[in-house]
């Protein structure tokens, strides 16, 4: 069996979930979800990023201890999730015993290894990135270029990771690996730093010390990325159950927003080469939410919570939304307009009217039962494409051109419909051809939209009559053209998408 293991970055807990770390969530879980779907074994994982000077600090600001503020927000996280249909199979907050074991040892390896060292460094440090910037990466030498505030002035005696020792190892592995990093700008990103020459990275702190303690020097705690990155091999029991560990390592699909591609692609890969652990096996970079022109993030005002939307729109014209109009790999800009005409358009015309006009028909012409579909129907043509562009595109990690594809057999059993007009003709065996089609294209496309709209899929799939659960089908087999059961139930029922204002 494929054993498929999908992590998000696991969020700061600075502040609430915006949509912007929903649009990480829901891809991941509309990936992890599509490979259930395919008969893979699947460990999906997400979680929280506790540690560091910038959760410390928004702490203080709440007049709080850093643990009561993340035992506060944490849970924030995971309710978000759970509201927008999320099934992760393990949430990790990285202020656990569990996750501060696995860092010891992962660290410990790598300092019995030889590649930590004592040092001191000075340097400009951008609180919000948890990052050190060397003077022209910052705008006019001391703005952070992400969040465009001031740099801080930081000069510690630390312990550093020799990740210059892996320069080469890098770029042999980059070479020998050359899909490991998509999209291919983002692997040439990563590879041209590497080529560009790596510094050794400060790894530990004295100044705070709300982190994870360095095993052997009690003085210091490791820096937050240091920690969090860990957090992959923490949930599949490094350390503490090989077994697990080498079922799901290093087979990872992470899905990164592109502003941390250094951390993942460059650090992480030679952090598992220093432990002596194969580096990821694939890294998926994805482009910005963007609200105005600007990144959605907490560190701006500019923020909109998946709760708000859900009111507004309902969970899955949120997460078609996110799927269907921001590629993975490009930037998109959220705006209300946009959401309102992909639902008007996909949800409300297309899919909404196909179910609403067949189950009409088939209660006026048919007494409610659904007839059986027609061998020969064109749409039986229709739907083996469209099925393979929407197989290639899941396995690919393209979510937006999947659910193209899966909208062009809608459309496509829309328009059939429109031609024969079943609404006007007498009952009989020609009708009933029209109708067993087009309620097997629903059948079909309530299996395919399992990753994108889990609960629309479920509902659909009842009206038409039909017992289990489309998740619980596999694909390529449930697919196959034919298999809709003539004499099922068919309800009519009310609106899945009610028509928007615009
Ligand atoms: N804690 C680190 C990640 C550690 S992973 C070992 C972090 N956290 S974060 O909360 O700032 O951002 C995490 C991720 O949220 C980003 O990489 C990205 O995937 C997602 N996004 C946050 N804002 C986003 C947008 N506006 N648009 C798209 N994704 C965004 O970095």
């Amino acid at each position: 069996m494929t054993r498929y293991y999908i992590t998000t970055p696991i969020y700061y807990v600075k502040d609430a979930p915006h949509v912007g770390h929903a649009y990480s969530t829901v891809n991941a879980d509309a990936l992890a979800r599509w490979h259930r779907l395919i008969g893979d074994d699947v460990f999906f994982l997400t979680g929280t990023d506790e540690h560091g000077q910038k959760v410390a600090r928004a702490a203080d600001e709440q007049g709080l201890t850093p643990i009561e503020w993340t035992d506060e927000l944490a849970p924030r996280f995971a309710a978000a999730w759970s509201d927008l249909n999320i099934a992760n199979d393990d949430f990790i907050r990285t202020t656990e015993p569990r996750h501060h074991q696995a860092v010891q040892r992962f660290l410990g390896r790598i300092n019995d290894n030889g590649y930590i060292v004592k040092d001191t460094y000075s340097g400009l440090y951008c609180v919000s990135c948890e990052q050190y910037y060397a003077e022209d990466e910052l705008i006019d030498g001391t703005r952070c270029p992400i969040h465009r505030t001031p740099a801080e002035h930081l000069e510690e005696e630390n312990y550093f990771f020799r990740l210059s020792a892996f320069e080469q190892q890098l770029i042999e592995w980059y070479e020998a690996n050359p899909t490991a990093v998509v999209p291919e700008s983002k692997r040439n990103e990563a590879l041209s730093f590497i080529k560009g020459g790596l510094r050794d990275i400060s790894i530990t702190r004295t100044s705070i010390d709300w982190g994870v303690r360095v095993p052997w020097d009690e003085a210091h705690v490791f820096y937050v990325w240091y920690d969090a990155l860990i957090n992959y091999l923490t949930a599949i029991g490094y350390g503490q159950d090989d077994v697990r560990f080498e079922q799901w390592w290093p087979v990872v699909h992470h899905l990164i927003g592109k502003e941390i591609i250094r951390f993942h692609c460059v650090w992480w890969p030679a952090m598992c080469m220093a432990a002596g652990i194969d580096p990821p096996a694939h890294v998926q970079v994805h482009g910005w939410l963007l609200l105005g022109g600007e990144k959605m993030s907490n560190s701006s005002v500019n923020q909109i919570s998946p709760a708000e939307l859900i009111e507004e729109y309902g969970v899955d014209p949120v997460r078609y939304h996110l799927l269907r109009d921001v590629p993975l790999g490009s930037d998109g800009e959220f705006s209300a307009e946009g959401i309102t005409s992909r639902y008007n358009t996909d949800l409300a015309n297309n899919l909404g009217n196909l179910l609403s006009r067949v189950t009409t028909v088939v209660g006026s012409k048919c007494g409610g039962a659904g007839p059986a579909p027609r061998s020969d129907s064109r749409l039986a043509s229709v739907a083996g494409v469209v099925l393979a562009e929407v197989t290639e595109a899941w396995n690919a990690g393209q979510p937006n051109l999947a659910l193209e594809a899966t909208w062009r057999l809608i459309r496509e059993t829309n328009a059939e419909l429109e031609t024969a007009e079943p609404w006007k003709a007498e009952p009989g065996p020609e009708v009933d051809a029209v109708l067993g089609s087009a309620l097997e294209v629903l059948r079909i496309v309530s299996i395919l939209i399992v990753p994108a709209m889990p609960a629309t899929a479920d509902a659909i799939w009842r009206r038409i009559g039909l017992e289990g659960l489309p998740a619980d089908q596999r694909v390529p087999e449930a697919v196959g053209w034919g298999r809709y059961p003539a004499g099922r139930p068919v309800e009519k029922g009310s609106p899945l998408f009610p028509r928007r204002k615009v």
